[in-house]
C-alpha cells in the first residue's frame, strides 16, 4: 500500500515509476532530455560553423608567410637576459619577432611585457620549445618563414660550466644543429 502511493507520487513529479523492483522511465522526461541534447548539438554545430567563417581561422598565420618590407627574426633564448633585450630592440625597429625558449632559465614575464608593448598581430609570438628537440625545431621552421636567426639560447654560467661541462657541450651541439636548419 505504502509502496504504491509512493510510486504514484513519483510518477506525478515526473520521476521514474518503480513497480515490483522494475524501473520505468517517464516518456515525457525522456523526450525532454532528447530535446535538450538536440538543441545543444544544434548550438555546437552553429558555433563551429561561425568559427570556421571567421577570416583568420583557415588562413595561415602572419608568421608563416613572407611579407614585403617585413623581416622576420627568430630569437632563440628570447626569454633570457640578452635575448629579451635583442627582441625589444628588434620590435622597436619594426621587425617581426618569434621568440623560442624552453624557459629552463630566463623569465617568461619578460616575454609577457614585450607582448603587452607590441600587441599588434604579426609582431611577436612566443614558442615554448627546447632546441634539443628535433621534432619541435622542425615544426618551428616548417610553420614559420624566418629571414634571420639570432641565437642566444644557452646555459651561460662560467662556474656551472666547469662543474657540469657535458650539459654545456650538449646545449652547444644543439645550437649548431639549429643553425644548420636555417
Ligand atoms: N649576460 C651577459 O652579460 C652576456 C655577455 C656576453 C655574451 N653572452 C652570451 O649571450 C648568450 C645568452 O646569455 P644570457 O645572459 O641572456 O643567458 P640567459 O640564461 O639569461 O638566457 C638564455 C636563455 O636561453 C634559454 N635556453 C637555454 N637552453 C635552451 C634550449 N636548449 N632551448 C631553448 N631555450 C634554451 C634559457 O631558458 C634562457 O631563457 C649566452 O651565449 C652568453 O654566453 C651573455
Amino acid at each position: 500500500m505504502l509502496g504504491l502511493t509512493r510510486a504514484r507520487n513519483q510518477s506525478r513529479n515526473g520521476r521514474s515509476l518503480h513497480v515490483a523492483g522494475m524501473d520505468f522511465a517517464d516518456p515525457k522526461r525522456k523526450a525532454n532530455v532528447v530535446g535538450k541534447i538536440v538543441v545543444a548539438a544544434g548550438l555546437i554545430a552553429f558555433c563551429l560553423i561561425m568559427i570556421k567563417q571567421f577570416p583568420t581561422f583557415n588562413s595561415p598565420s602572419q608568421f608563416s608567410r613572407r611579407e614585403m618590407g617585413v623581416t622576420h627574426v627568430l630569437v632563440t633564448g628570447g626569454a633570457g637576459f640578452i635575448g629579451s633585450h635583442a627582441a625589444l630592440r628588434l620590435l622597436k625597429d619594426s621587425y617581426r619577432v618569434t621568440i623560442v625558449d624552453n624557459l629552463s632559465r630566463g623569465n617568461l614575464d619578460a616575454v609577457k611585457i614585450l607582448q603587452q608593448m607590441f600587441p599588434e598581430p604579426g609582431r611577436l609570438q612566443f614558442v615554448y620549445a627546447d632546441l634539443g628537440d628535433a621534432n619541435a625545431v622542425n615544426k618551428l621552421f616548417s610553420e614559420n618563414a624566418f629571414d634571420a636567426v639570432m641565437h642566444f639560447a644557452a646555459v651561460a654560467y662560467v662556474g656551472e660550466s666547469t662543474l657540469d661541462p657535458l650539459r654545456y657541450l650538449d646545449n652547444k651541439k644543439t645550437a649548431e644543429e639549429t643553425e644548420q636548419q636555417f
